[in-house]
């Protein structure tokens, strides 16, 4: 099938790399020459595990090309999926000039039916803008005789296993409506999605606000579930309970279920934070409120200093003459991306307290470095504070603690003789829960995770 894909960010470039690798004519069509050139050269400007090689295969096999020729790409796809960014507004509404600018564009050069696809994600009711746009540009040209529909296909990507996710989906949600376009359009998607449906349907049919609702729904449903956790967890460390035990426990429950229920030092990424502010504001906008997100981001602002807090209970407000080795940088293993991560809260507090830092990611050092020099833009000053290193071992030297903010497989076994002997003082703060406490105090490592105290180990 001919597909576009517009927006070569993260999701358009999975989604079109992966509907290439099916078999489709893709055309990915991106703003940014610069992006355009680094894909055409056989390059790709983010960090995803497989995803270079699937673009570079179908590249060479001529199934997949990126280009900046807006009419070429309307002219190209019967199917048009939409997949720019929606970044959050001031008040942390979606800002859909993109997506809008996007269908406009459809409307302005489409000659023939078209299916377009939301994959953006985008608030309820978009899909009806995206139509007026269309419609507008349509009505402006004379040609209100053109066809087309707009449906709603959200994408459930976790980043560091995307294609995974995209070749493997546990469920894809399409909505559309009922009349001849929307069932025509049905009947594309039904065709271009058949490949993940072979052993058994993992399509979900409804109607496009549903769809659009559904993104939101499970990504407030899981930062949730983390928020409520970390919340119980800062409780288990009040109480002298272990939350990795309670975590067992209620896991094995099947309507609680075992993932998504770590505690940690808070969520980031591209995804959770803004999704809940937005569906929190489209509540506002219906004059309803939805308090239990409210607190699940103010719980999670928290939760984001609380490696912060416990320094400071173990060596004081003031950090002066203090250094401090921190492994991970990226909002979670497997990505370079560093959007909202809580290793930026982390190294900004230590800093500010007159810290040094000695900092470690196994591929978020370059995108790292680009966030924080933005991060104290007003104070360089701070910014001196923070050394690049080069393993995780380097940053250990003459650090009086070691902080873990990423769950990186590379950090799960360190050699821990080695870590207590480069170390000034054996103290771990572990904002992952990647040890066992237990191990820890046999080998002398003074350790604090999240929600793991035990009463001091007291027991
Ligand atoms: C998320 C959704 O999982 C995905 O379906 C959606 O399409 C986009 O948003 P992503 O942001 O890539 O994906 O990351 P995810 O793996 O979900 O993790 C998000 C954050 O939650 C990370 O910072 C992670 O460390 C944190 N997390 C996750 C926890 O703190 N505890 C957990 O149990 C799970």
């Amino acid at each position: 099938m001919k597909i576009t894909i517009i927006g070569t960010g993260y999701v358009g470039l999975v989604t079109g790399a992966c509907l290439a690798e099916l078999g489709n004519d893709v055309f990915c069509l991106d703003v940014d020459q610069r992006k355009v050139d680094i894909l055409n050269n056989g390059g790709i400007p983010i960090h995803e595990p497989g995803l270079e090689e699937v673009v570079e295969r179908n590249r060479a096999a001529g199934r997949l090309q990126f280009s900046t020729d807006v009419a070429a790409s309307v002219a190209h796809g019967d199917i048009q999926f939409i997949a720019v960014g929606t970044p959050p507004d001031e008040d942390g509404s979606a800002d859909l000039q993109y997506v809008l600018a996007a269908a406009r564009n459809i409307g302005r050069y489409m000659e023939g039916f078209k299916v377009v696809v939301d994959k953006s994600t985008v608030p309820v009711g978009t899909a009806d803008r995206v139509k007026a746009a269309i419609a507008d540009e349509l009505a402006q040209r004379g040609k209100t005789e053109l066809s087309f529909s707009v449906v709603s296909n959200p994408e459930f990507l976790k980043e560091g296993a995307a294609v995974e996710d995209f070749m493997r989906p546990d469920r894809i949600v399409i909505g559309h409506d009922q009349s001849p376009e929307g069932l025509h359009a049905q009947t594309l998607m039904k065709k271009l999605y058949a490949p993940f449906n072979r052993n058994h349907e993992r399509t979900y049919w409804m109607d496009v606000r549903s769809a659009e609702f559904t993104k939101y729904a499970a990504n407030a449903m899981l930062a949730t579930r983390i928020s409520f956790m970390n919340e119980l967890a800062n409780l288990a460390d009040k109480v002298g309970a272990d939350i990795e035990s309670v975590r067992h426990g209620i896991g094995s429950d099947p309507r609680i279920g075992h993932s998504f229920l770590y505690a940690g030092c808070g969520y980031g990424g591209s995804c959770f934070p803004k999704d809940v502010q937005a569906l929190e504001r489209t509540a506002r906008d219906y004059d309803q409120s939805l308090l239990i997100l409210r607190a699940v981001e103010q719980v999670n602002d928290l939760q984001k200093h609380v490696l912060g807090k416990k320094v400071v209970a173990r060596f004081g407000e003031d950090l002066a003459g203090k250094h401090f080795a921190l492994w991970g940088l990226a909002f979670k293993p497997n990505t370079d991306d560093m959007r909202e991560a809580s290793s930026r809260v982390l190294i900004g507090e230590l800093v500010r307290r007159g810290a040094t830092v000695a900092v470690y990611d196994p591929v978020a050092m370059k995108e790292a470095s680009r966030v924080l020099q933005l991060d104290f833009a007003d104070d360089a000053a701070l910014l001196q504070r923070i050394r690049f290193g080069t393993s995780p071992m380097d940053t250990l030297q003459d650090a009086d603690a070691l902080a873990i903010v990423t769950e990186w497989k590379a950090f799960r076994s360190p050699d821990f003789e080695r870590v207590k002997a480069t170390l000034k003082n054996p103290v771990i703060f572990d904002g992952r829960n990647l040890f066992d406490p237990q191990l820890m105090a046999d080998s002398g490592i003074e350790y604090y995770g999240i929600g793991r105290s035990l009463l001091a180990r007291g027991q």
